[in-house]
């Protein structure tokens, strides 16, 4: 049985506004975690680059002329200049130039050139490359690790999770859309609101038409407390229903079927991946739809929606892509609203920490692994 036998209590509130317990989570948590950032097919040609803000972190990923990424923090090593301002660029030369004196660095993060640096016998430059920091690629999801020695590998770290998309052609799909939403809410209140689906009858009247499961306010009906998988099945995912095949409005599929998924994956029209607490990825008979989630305080957090194609689609009209963007792109608005207020409630001076009945058996399961990661950090 996945739920939970009695009432559990949640997370203390102050957990999710208070700035000094926001610190400790970046410290136990996304700086100690490999996290997801991007997509290889952000970087197409050597030399590109993005910045992503972790915390209170600036660092930097770009491509190598050998295909290979590497990661360093955003701050020059002679005195500690941010050296790119924008979000996503390109190297020209394979060289990284601080804006400041312009001491250069090579993609790979040598320092290379110190203009006009009266010579002394002591300085070499091979005490001054960038901070490196930890990447790895996983089916074209680029993630960082900003730990000095990581506990877990990638894979290690990614586990058995990895296994549920394994049929779709992750590292050859390319974004064809991509938003950012920032929302007003701490991020394990987007991260609880994705685990549970008691919330989906009331906030998701369309999503449960594609998916009627849902209206009862679970996950899969393996959560039924009347679930027999002789009679129902064995599967304990939720699967589409009611003539509908796949997440759209209307629930038809419109773009061609991506090769790889079996017919049970394709019937089944909905499959998760869950990566906490950066990442979730979602696969349809036709697209796949990533989700990151990045904290940017206390009280916000940047949501970053990509809707991936294989990568020899050419979408040429964009209106072509308006049946997967819309129920996807609805069902995140009503949860980042949800997100929203359920972040203003918790400031209550009387709330201290609410419940979490059966069916929100992942959130105890999320909120337990907070803590032991708080726990071990202060261990050390
Ligand atoms: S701070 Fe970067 S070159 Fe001086
Ligand atoms: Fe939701």
């Amino acid at each position: 049985m996945r739920t939970l036998d009695q009432v559990r209590p949640t997370l203390p509130a102050n957990w999710y506004y208070d700035q000094e317990h926001y610190s400790r989570e970046l410290d136990a948590i996304w700086y100690r975690d490999w996290i997801c950032v991007g997509r290889m097919d952000a970087l197409r040609r050597d030399g590109d680059y993005f910045v992503v803000k972790l915390g209170t972190q600036s660092i930097v990923v770009t491509r190598l002329p050998d295909g290979t990424l590497n990661a360093f923090h955003n701050t020059c090593r002679h005195r500690g200049t941010t050296l790119c301002r924008d979000d996503q660029g390109h190297f020209r030369n394979g060289r990284v130039v601080c804006p400041y004196h312009t001491w250069a660095y090579a993609t790979d993060g040598r320092l290379v050139g110190t203009p006009g640096r009266i010579e002394t016998e002591d300085f070499d430059a091979k005490n001054y490359s960038l901070y490196a920091t930890h990447v790895e690629i996983w089916r074209g999801f680029i993630f960082i690790n900003l730990s000095n020695s990581p506990v877990l590998q990638l894979d290690e770290f990614l586990g058995d999770e990895v296994n549920a998309l394994r049929n779709w052609p992750l590292e050859d799909m390319r974004s064809v859309h991509q938003e950012k939403i920032a929302l007003a809410c701490n991020w394990k209140i987007f991260w609880e609101n994705y685990s549970e689906c008691y919330h989906c009858p009331r906030v998701h009247p369309e999503l449960c038409k594609v998916t009627p499961i849902y209206e009862k306010g679970v996950l899969s009906a393996a959560d039924l407390p009347d679930f027999d998988p002789e009679y129902d099945g064995d599967s304990i995912d939720a699967a589409v229903g009611g003539g509908a095949k796949t997440w759209t409005m209307n629930g038809e599929i419109s773009l061609p079927i991506i090769q790889g998924p079996t017919e049970e994956e394709r019937t089944q029209g909905v499959t998760f991946s869950s990566f906490a607490s950066s990442l979730y990825v979602v696969g349809h008979p036709e697209f796949v739809r990533s989700v990151r989630i990045m904290p940017t305080g206390p009280e916000s957090m940047e949501l970053t929606v990509d809707w991936l194609l294989p990568s020899s689609y050419e979408a040429e009209d964009k209106q072509i892509l308006e049946p997967i963007l819309g129920l996807t792109r609805l069902v995140i608005q009503q949860d980042g609203d949800v997100c929203e207020l359920n972040q203003q409630g918790l400031h209550s001076m009387r709330h201290q920490s609410g419940a979490l009945i059966p069916q929100e058996y992942e959130l105890w399961d999320f909120h337990e692994s907070i803590r032991n990661k708080l726990a071990n950090m202060e261990m050390k």
